[in-house]
């Protein structure tokens, strides 16, 4: 079961992990809790999702072991001054109620502010036994390229919108030159892409369904790490089920051939210039 996680720079990140944005208080906390009795052992959340203590709280109802659990967490980047930084991550953990968090991310780059003090802050972190790895997202190769030879400890992960829609062959390359781990936001294209004619032919073949085909998708692609988001028990047991078959070249090429320019879901107004 080799591929249920990705090893990058040192940490290794279950390869499907829990999408937890707009799931907040007893509602986020039950989908933390069901998806980690589903088997889910990777929660992504951040300080702008507004649900850290719903996560927390979902993590310590199940059971599970605090150690068994790879659990990211992301500063804002309003944030990303070094002290600012520095607070955002202590309120983190506090809110999680966690002494450390698994991954620690810059959620967005920003220009304003200089990203070496940024890295510096992160890596400093990451020493002080905030984070037990480091990372970023929405980073372009250009910045990540600057990120890795600005950090003096390994950056892990550069979490960025994934989905046949949207073709990311430059940044996933980038990350594989450095390592670390891609890891898919939108990995399901917000459910838009599940009505895809190929997606629903793939689906049909495997006795599968389209989001499980576009998983399975994902986690064949070296070095990818997918976070779906399911508040539905279901739901999430679903998309977790896709270690059990594969696809052929064929057919991920296929899915990868669904890729169209204005593709991209996400690009809020203080987006980097993507490639
Ligand atoms: N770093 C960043 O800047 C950034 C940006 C965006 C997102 N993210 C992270 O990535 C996670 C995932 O992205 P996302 O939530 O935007 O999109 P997504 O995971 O691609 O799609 C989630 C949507 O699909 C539905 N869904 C989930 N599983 C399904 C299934 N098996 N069949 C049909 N529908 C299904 C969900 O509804 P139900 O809940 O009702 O199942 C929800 O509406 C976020 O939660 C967040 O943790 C990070």
């Amino acid at each position: 079961m080799d591929e249920m996680v990705v090893k990058a720079n040192g940490a290794e990140i279950p390869a499907i992990g829990l999408g937890t944005w707009q799931l907040r208080g007893e509602e986020g906390a039950a989908a933390v809790k069901s998806a980690l009795e589903a088997g889910y052992r990777h929660i992504d959340t951040a300080a702008m999702y507004g649900n850290e203590e719903a996560v927390g709280e979902g993590l310590r109802a199940s059971g599970v072991a605090r150690d068994e659990v790879f659990v990211t967490t992301k500063v804002w980047p309003e944030d990303l001054a070094p002290a600012d930084l520095r607070r955002s991550a202590e309120a983190s953990l506090k809110r999680l109620g966690l002494s450390q968090v698994d991954l620690l991310l810059i959620h967005w780059p920003n220009a304003a502010i200089p990203l070496a003090g940024t890295i510096r802050a992160l890596c400093e972190a990451k020493r002080a036994g905030l984070s037990r790895h480091i990372g970023v997202a929405n980073f372009t190769v250009r910045l990540l390229d600057e990120a890795v030879s600005l950090a003096d400890e390994p950056i892990v992960a550069n979490q960025c919108e994934y989905h046949p829609y949207l073709d990311q062959s430059l940044v996933r390359a980038e990350c594989r030159k450095h390592g670390a781990a891609f890891v898919s936001y939108c990995p399901i294209g917000k459910a838009q892409v599940l009505s895809e004619p190929a997606i629903q032919a793939i689906a049909k073949a495997h006795r599968r369904t389209p989001a499980q085909i576009v998983l399975r998708w994902q986690v064949q692609q070296p070095g990818v790490v997918a976070i779906p988001k399911s508040g539905d028990p279901q739901r999430q047991r679903e998309n977790f089920s896709v270690f059990d078959f594969g696809l052929t070249d064929e057919e991920m090429a296929a899915i990868c051939g669904l890729a169209r320019p204005g593709g991209r879901m996400v690009t809020p107004a203080w987006s980097p210039h993507w490639d």
